[in-house]
C-alpha cells in the first residue's frame, strides 16, 4: 500500500522544532510514512551568526535560509543550536512542498496564514488531512473562527488542532513535556472500503465523491471533503500518535477541535496580562489572579461561542488548556515582552522588534481580534481581563487599573 507524505508549512521556532519531531517519527515508522518530511521555509537571506558552530567554515555573508538549513541542518535563525534530522528537507516553495503529501501540519504566525492559504488552493490532494498547530483566533465581519475550521473550509480538507503547554525551545532541547492533539476525523476516512474507480486521471485511484461532515462546531461543515483512500494507512488517532508522540513529547489524542485551538489562542492574551503585572513589579499573587480570571475567560468564552461542541474539561484539565497558561505567563514571548514593555515603558510591538530577532507575537493581534468581536456583540462587559489588555495596549488604560477593572464582574454575580 501507499504510505502518507508529510509536509509542514512553516519553520518559524515552533515549525522547526515540530518538523524535527515529525522527522523523527517518520524515520521510525516507515510501514506508515515516508521518511522524507518537507518543511516549507519562507525564503530569506541569512548570516550565520558569530557564535554559531557553523560560522567559520559559512563565512560572513548572507545565504539563502534553505539552503543553511540543508547543507548544516540548522535553522540558524529560528532555532539556533538544534540540529535538525537530515530526512527533514527545507523548501523554498509552498507548492513544490505539498505535493502529494497526505499530511499537512500547519505552523505559521497566524498573521501569515491567509497568503499561505492562498497559494495552497487546488494545489494539494484533496484528500489530504490538516494538522494546525497555529496559535491564534481568525476574526472576520462573520464572527470568530479558527484557524483549523478555517483552513479546512478554505483548502476543502479536514484540519484538526495541537496545542499544549510547548515552549519550542525546550522541546527542541528534548525537556519532556505534553500537548494535546484534537483530531474527530470524518467517519468514512478509516473505513477499509474498496477504493471506488478513479475519477481524475492527475490524481489516481481515489473516490472524489464529496462526504458530509460537521465542522468544530457541530454543524454540517462547508469544506466538500474527498475521503481517504484504502490503499494509504487509516489517518486515525493512532496513528497521529505515532507520528507526533516522542519520549519528550507526550500526546494526548482528544476530539474537541476548539477547545483545543481557542485555549491556545485565548491563552496569549492571558499571558500579556501576566507580564504586564510583573513588569509593573507585583509579585506572584497578582500573576496567580490575573491567571485564575483568564482561564474563567477563557471557558465563558469557548461556552459562549463555541458551546455546541467546547468541553470546559479541554481548558481545565488538558496541557492545551490551564498548562498552556501557565507555561505561557511564566517563560513565553508573549510575556516576556509584556513584562519587558512595562519595565521600559516601550510598546509591546518595539519590544517585539527588538527583542525576537523575526519571531512574531500572536497575543496582540489576538487580543485585539478578540476586543473587536466582543465590542461589535455588546460582550465587552463579561470579559474584564481581555478588555483591560487590549486597554492597556492601545494606551486606554494602565497596569494600575487591572485590579478594579476584573474586581467589577467577581461584585456583580
Ligand atoms: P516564529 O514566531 O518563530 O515566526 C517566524 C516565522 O514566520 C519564520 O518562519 C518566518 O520565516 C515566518 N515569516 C516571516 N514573514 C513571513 C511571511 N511574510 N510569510 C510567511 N512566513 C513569514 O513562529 P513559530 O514560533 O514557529 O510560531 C508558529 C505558531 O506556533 C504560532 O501560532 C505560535 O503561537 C505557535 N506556537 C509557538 C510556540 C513557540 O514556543 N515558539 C509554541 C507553541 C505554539
Ligand atoms: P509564546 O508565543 O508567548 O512564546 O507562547 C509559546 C507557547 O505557545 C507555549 O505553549
Amino acid at each position: 500500500g501507499k504510505k502518507h507524505k508529510v509536509t509542514v508549512v512553516g519553520s518559524g521556532n515552533w515549525g522547526s522544532t515540530i518538523s524535527k519531531i515529525v522527522a523523527e517519527n517518520t524515520k521510525l515508522y516507515r510501514d506508515l510514512f515516508e521518511p522524507e518530511v518537507q518543511m516549507w521555509v519562507f525564503e530569506e537571506d541569512v548570516v550565520i551568526p558569530s557564535d554559531s558552530k557553523h560560522a567559520a567554515a559559512a563565512g560572513s555573508s548572507p545565504q539563502k535560509l534553505t539552503k543553511i538549513i540543508n547543507q548544516y541542518h540548522e535553522n540558524v535563525k529560528y532555532l539556533p543550536g538544534v540540529t535538525l534530522p537530515d530526512n527533514l528537507i527545507a523548501n523554498p516553495s509552498i507548492l513544490d512542498a505539498v505535493k502529494d503529501s497526505t499530511i499537512l501540519i500547519f505552523n505559521l504566525p497566524h498573521q501569515f496564514i491567509r497568503n499561505a492559504c492562498k497559494q495552497l488552493k487546488g494545489e494539494i490532494l484533496p484528500f489530504a488531512r490538516g494538522i494546525s498547530c497555529i496559535k491564534g483566533v481568525n476574526v472576520s465581519a462573520d464572527g470568530v473562527s479558527l484557524f483549523s475550521e478555517w483552513i479546512g473550509e478554505d483548502l476543502d480538507i479536514y484540519v484538526g488542532a495541537l496545542s499544549g503547554a510547548n515552549i519550542a525551545n525546550e522541546i527542541a532541547a528534548e525537556k519532556w513535556s505534553e500537548t494535546t492533539i484534537a483530531y474527530d476525523p470524518p467517519t468514512m476516512d478509516n473505513s477499509r472500503a474498496p477504493t471506488p474507480r478513479s475519477t481524475s486521471p492527475s490524481i489516481g485511484t481515489v473516490d472524489l465523491a464529496e462526504i458530509p461532515h460537521k465542522d468544530a462546531r457541530g454543524r454540517a461543515s462547508k469544506s466538500k471533503l474527498t475521503p481517504i483512500p484504502a490503499e494509504y494507512p487509516p489517518l486515525d488517532h493512532g496513528c497521529l500518535r505515532k507520528l507526533f508522540h516522542r519520549p519528550y513529547f507526550h500526546v494526548q489524542m482528544v476530539s474537541d477541535v476548539a477547545g483545543v485551538s481557542l485555549g491556545g489562542a485565548l491563552k496569549n492574551v492571558v499571558a500579556l496580562a501576566a507580564g504586564f503585572v510583573e513588569g509593573r513589579g507585583w509579585g506572584d499573587n497578582a500573576k496567580a489572579a490575573v491567571m485564575r480570571i483568564g482561564l474563567m475567560e477563557m471557558v465563558r468564552f469557548g461556552k459562549e461561542f463555541f458551546g455546541e461542541t467546547v468541553q470546559t474539561g479541554t481548558f481545565t484539565e488538558t496541557s492545551a488548556g490551564v498548562a498552556d497558561l501557565i507555561t505561557s505567563s511564566s517563560g513565553g514571548r508573549n510575556f516576556r515582552c509584556a513584562k519587558k514593555a512595562i519595565e521600559k515603558g516601550l510598546s509591546v510591538s518595539e519590544v517585539e522588534k527588538q527583542e525576537l530577532n523575526g519571531q512574531k507575537l500572536q497575543g496582540t493581534l489576538t487580543a485585539f481580534e478578540v476586543h473587536s468581536f466582543l465590542s461589535t456583540r455588546d460582550r465587552l462587559r463579561d470579559y474584564p481581563l481581555f478588555t483591560a489588555v487590549n486597554d492597556i495596549l492601545v494606551g486606554k488604560a494602565q497596569v494600575d487599573d487591572i485590579p478594579s477593572l476584573v474586581s467589577k464582574l467577581d461584585h456583580d454575580e
